[in-house]
């Protein structure tokens, strides 16, 4: 089936990625852009988180997985960093009952340890608020970095070995995987779909593991201007692709 869309793009209702990822790039640009300060546009593109997940939810999208703020973000300057680090606060403040009243789920993965408590505190609240929820889960990554991912992921398979609870030869991919901040998705732990906003077009360290068969899909708009017919635009596009995963015929 497909249905067409206030911009024209034919998204098949039957092929609706089920995880996508997505680098919210451009906000400090779209300020910039407006002569505003760039916390004016880390405040859009907080309020755009809504309006995406929203759409993402009624569309059929099972996860969402954004990234909120690198391990490499605390670099900024800080009151930079503190605005970001409120981001949470502000966001579950204002939308939380939208977010319960659209079965939202949400979901926090990086080293929230190393978080505020005051930001840790509004995340364990709305995973707790939201936790028997059932249609899309939106996945913050916080303070999230691939790399330093993988060596914890490493170091517990390593011990694991060490105190004589696994062998060597019984490390599989799936060891790995299940030893990664994605491990509670399951099967959708790997994104299909994922995009970056702001036409820049590479990684920086994001689910480095679990991006090895997505589809990418690079768009030059902002992150805050980036809105339903964007994502639909996205889809489109990677619903025109053909996933082999190394084969020759498409799954
Ligand atoms: C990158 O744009 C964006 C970030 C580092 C922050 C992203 C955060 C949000 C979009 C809001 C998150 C919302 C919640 C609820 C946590 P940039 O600042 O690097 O933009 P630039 O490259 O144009 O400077």
């Amino acid at each position: 089936m497909s249905t067409k869309n206030n911009d024209n793009q034919n998204i098949s209702h039957g092929n609706i990625p089920k995880h996508i990822a997505i680098i919210m790039d451009g906000n400090g640009r779209w300020a910039k852009k407006r002569l505003l300060p760039r916390i004016a546009g880390h405040k859009a593109g907080m309020n755009n988180v809504k309006k995406i997940t929203s759409y993402a939810n009624k569309i059929g999208v099972k996860v969402l997985t954004l990234y909120a703020f690198s391990t490499e973000n605390w670099k900024r300057p800080t009151d930079e960093v503190d605005y970001l680090m409120h981001l949470p606060v502000n966001f579950f403040d204002q939308f939380m009952p939208d977010l319960i009243a659209e079965n939202v789920k949400v979901q926090v993965m990086g080293f929230t340890d190393e978080l505020p408590s005051y930001t840790l505190n509004a995340v364990t609240r709305a995973q707790e608020q939201t936790k028997n929820n059932t249609g899309l889960i939106l996945n913050f990554a916080l303070n999230y970095g691939s790399r330093r991912e993988i060596v914890q992921a490493a170091k517990a398979i390593a011990l694991s070995v060490k105190q004589g609870e696994l062998d060597v030869d019984q490390i599989t991919e799936a060891t790995l995987q299940s030893h990664l901040m994605t491990h509670n998705l399951s099967e959708l732990a790997d994104p299909d779909l994922l995009i970056r906003t702001s036409g820049e077009e590479r990684l920086s360290n994001f689910l480095l593991w679990q991006l090895a068969y997505s589809e990418m899909v690079f768009t030059d708009e902002y992150w805050p201007d980036f809105d339903a017919t964007s994502l639909n635009r996205a889809i489109n596009e990677y619903q025109k692709r053909h996933r082999r995963y190394g084969g020759l015929v498409e799954k």
